[in-house]
């Protein structure tokens, strides 16, 4: 007990959360994590073990596993989905180190649209109709060609923005336009995936695996658009809610029996078991929910909201996701909701400036949490924004509408110039 080192990779808000909810383990002895941000050191207290953030991009593979190494870390747990996409779990476990993630062969669930669309086709999974294009004229006459309402999605991975919800042809004409020719995704658009459009309420469905068996976590909705009502661009997510209500325990069954559990399946038929967290973004399209995208990594703002309500030690449960022995563990939950809303830089997703002050963190009731992403530490006084999304506010209450309450209080509270957030998460 406590003598364990872990790390965490990344530096949003989701490893934020991350590394908070793993110096809750008892097991746990110190948290790193590499590059971390502007919230992620802390000292030891109460049952909370000490954070200490070390500088190293989540590209700089070699060097993490030699920091692995020295400072003896027993679990290395991994954010983003680039580092997964290119192979940072295959590289540490060569090296015979322990982190939690999939390894490169499944991370093309994400990393390549069309790649996950193929495998949902072959796997019966339902997801809506699609065609693969590397070529402008042809997309372009399969979309003027086609009946329905099309959603372009660059195939590779460009930080949750390569996807354009066209209401009509000439948006499609111009998603295509940019993709292709002004190539604004450079090589991740090369290859484009075309399908048809869906419409419903959205939610988040995350799943633990060990490779055979899925244990699924409370469900949970973002909010993409930067603007209110759905407006304005796709962003990394503006804010969170979980658990969702609106999704009933037969409705989950069937997810996971037809979107959940045939990846896991799926993948173990071709050798590569699928160990990490499975995403599945949910369309709720009335009897028959369908996949929108699959991703293989927690979802951020989501685990900011989820982890507030798990009461099982993180840490067991990731090793025993790594160890096949995740059947062993019984996932339990608080009662209760909680909510997340995330401070964004003005113009986020765009254009943004950096380095403003932010003020009033020292303000706040003690049953709001914040969760840092673009944060820098100039000095013990002063912190200053150095992202898009700035940090996410949370609270875990006995439903939304009180956390929803208490969160955007704390929002009023915080300040920063240009502060951007919306007014309407969870309504
Ligand atoms: N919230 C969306 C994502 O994590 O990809």
């Amino acid at each position: 007990m406590w003598d364990k080192n872990v790390l965490v990779i990344g530096s949003g808000g989701r490893e934020h959360a991350l590394a908070w909810k793993l110096a809750q383990s008892p097991q746990v002895k110190q948290v790193y994590a590499a590059p971390g941000n502007g919230g992620m050191d802390w000292d030891a207290s109460g049952t909370l073990a000490p954070c200490e953030s070390v500088p190293l991009n989540v590209n700089e593979v070699e060097d993490l596993i030699h920091f692995a190494r020295k400072l003896d870390i027993h679990l290395t747990v991994v954010g983003p989905e680039v580092p997964l996409v290119d192979g940072i779990v295959d590289a540490f476990q060569d090296e015979g180190l322990t982190i939690f993630g999939p390894s490169k062969a499944v991370a093309r669930l994400e990393g390549s649209k069309a790649f996950a669309k193929d495998f949902m086709r072959e796997h019966g999974i339902p997801t809506s109709d699609y065609a693969i294009f590397q070529d402008y004229d042809a997309a372009l006459d399969y979309v003027k060609n086609r009946p329905a309402q099309v959603v372009v999605k660059a195939s590779g991975l460009a930080a949750g923005k390569g996807v354009i919800v066209a209401d009509n042809v000439e948006e499609a004409e111009n998603g295509l336009h940019k993709i292709f020719h002004e190539k604004v995704f450079g090589a991740a658009g090369d290859t484009v995936v075309i399908e048809d459009r869906l419409t419903g309420k959205e939610a988040s469905v995350l799943a633990f695996s060990d490779g055979a068996t899925l244990k699924t976590m409370l469900v949970a909705r973002d909010y993409k658009r930067a603007f209110d009502e759905d407006q304005g661009s796709n962003t990394g997510g503006m804010g969170a809610i979980a658990p969702v209500d609106d999704l009933s325990p037969e409705m989950l069954d069937y997810i996971r029996a037809t979107a959940l559990q045939p990846v896991i399946d799926g993948m173990a038929k071709r050798g590569t078991p699928y160990k990490g967290v499975l995403y599945a973004g949910m369309m709720l399209t009335g009897d028959e929910p369908q996949v929108l995208e699959y991703n293989v990594r927690f979802g951020d703002p989501e685990t900011q909201v989820i982890l507030p309500l798990l009461k099982t030690d993180l840490y067991d449960i990731l090793m025993a996701c790594m160890s096949g022995t995740l059947h062993e563990i019984d996932l339990q939950w608080h009662d209760g909701a909680a909510a997340g809303v995330v401070l964004a830089s003005g113009g986020y997703p765009d254009k943004y400036e950096t380095g403003k002050p932010v003020t009033g963190l020292d303000k706040l009731a003690d049953d709001i949490i914040v969760f840092h992403a673009g944060t820098h530490r100039e000095d013990e006084d002063l912190l200053v924004t150095s992202g898009g999304r700035v940090m996410t506010v949370v609270s875990h209450q006995q439903d939304h509408n009180v956390a929803l309450k208490k969160v955007y209080d704390a929002v009023e509270t915080i300040q920063f110039d240009g502060k951007h957030y919306r007014t309407d998460i969870g309504a």
